[in-house]
């Protein structure tokens, strides 16, 4: 009995700290004639009620030394892969982190989201487009300044393809496809030849809504709008129109919100107007319907575009589009909680 707990506390002092002391462990304790197996030979000497559980304690205690052998070599072994290179295996990793959705698909959604509900359908279409959709379908005469090398991106060698200038290319592509009633909603990335500033950037992203059905109005398109303005911007939101022109609208219109950073008191944001631009509408051009094999006299219908920069730009308030491209993990995390 006094042999066994002094082996076991041997056991339990006993440090591993190499292969050479994992092999004096095995000797000690695991080998034919260890001080460990050699116990169980003493049983004979053990008074006859005691045999049981000094039986007991010598099985006992040969676990606990395999089980301590085991997990010491498996200790040794990591550290001998180690050794000799800069490799530590038994380092705690690093944790995984998540990744967030980036702020212009979070509003890209949001903007289809709300337009999905009063019964819009989502269209998608191509990035590289032709001349067709992008202006000729659209009335965009032909020496009109937006053709120019300046804002379009051309496929060198071919004059004809281009990099759209705007998703206003997806009516077109909707309306050669389907008859009226349509109402779609078409988000997408539009690229345009423009300097990079804190306001402009040469990719960005619009949505383009369009409807078509007879009797649509101009009332009809601004009640549309407003509705959207508010579920966007918050119930207090107040929108106006002022005319403008594009040559596939008529009439055509500009819209702004009240600023919602200074609630239309005047701030930076809307250099002291409290109206920020965000986006252009206007009644489908009756050439356009024709244009795209829709009768005009039969169907009217209104569209608008707007601009994703813009609207996020607005919503979260940052002042620098650069920031949306840069994909700097410190400011994509914000939006974590922002998306769905
Ligand atoms: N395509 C225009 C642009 O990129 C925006 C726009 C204006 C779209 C009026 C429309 C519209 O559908 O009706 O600036």
């Amino acid at each position: 009995m006094n042999n066994i707990d002094k082996i076991k506390a041997e056991l339990e002092q006993f440090s591993v700290s190499s292969m050479e002391t994992l092999e004096q462990f095995r000797l000690k304790f695991l080998a034919k004639k260890s001080e460990l197996q050699e116990l169980l030979s003493e049983i004979k000497n053990v008074a006859p009620e005691e045999r049981k559980s000094f039986g007991q304690q010598v099985n006992e205690l040969k676990q606990k030394a395999q089980q301590l052998y085991e997990e010491n070599k498996a200790k040794m072994e990591m550290q001998a892969v180690s050794a000799g290179s800069d490799l530590d295996v038994t380092r705690p990793s690093t944790a995984l982190t998540v990744g967030s959705m980036h702020p212009i698909s979070i509003m890209m959604n949001e903007v289809c989201d709300i337009f999905e509900k009063i019964g819009f359908d989502v269209v998608t279409g191509p990035d590289v487009e032709d001349d067709w959709h992008v202006f000729t379908a659209l009335n965009f005469p032909e020496e009109h300044p937006a053709r120019d090398m300046q804002d379009t991106f051309f496929i060198e060698l071919h004059p004809d393809i281009l990099l759209r200038t705007h998703t206003s290319s997806l009516q077109v592509r909707t309306m050669e496809k389907q008859q009226p009633p349509i109402r779609v909603i078409c988000p997408g990335r539009v690229f345009r030849n423009e300097a990079i500033t804190s306001r402009a950037h040469c990719i960005f992203h619009q949505v383009e809504g369009l409807y078509v059905a007879e009797n649509v109005s101009f009332a009809e398109m601004k009640q549309t709008l407003l509705y959207f303005a508010q579920q966007m911007f918050g119930k207090e939101t107040k929108i106006r129109l002022r005319p403008s022109y594009f040559p596939f609208t008529e009439p055509s219109a500009e819209m702004d919100i009240s600023c919602n950073i200074c609630g239309g008191s005047g701030c930076a944001l809307c250099k002291h107007t409290g109206w920020v631009e965000i986006l252009g509408c206007g009644m489908v051009d009756p050439s356009v319907l024709e244009n795209c094999g829709i009768d005009s006299k039969k169907y009217t219908g209104y569209a608008f575009g707007l601009g994703i920069e813009r609207m996020t730009m607005l919503k979260y308030r940052t002042n620098d589009i650069r920031l949306y491209f840069e994909n700097d993990v410190r400011f994509l995390r914000q939006f974590r909680s922002a998306g769905k």
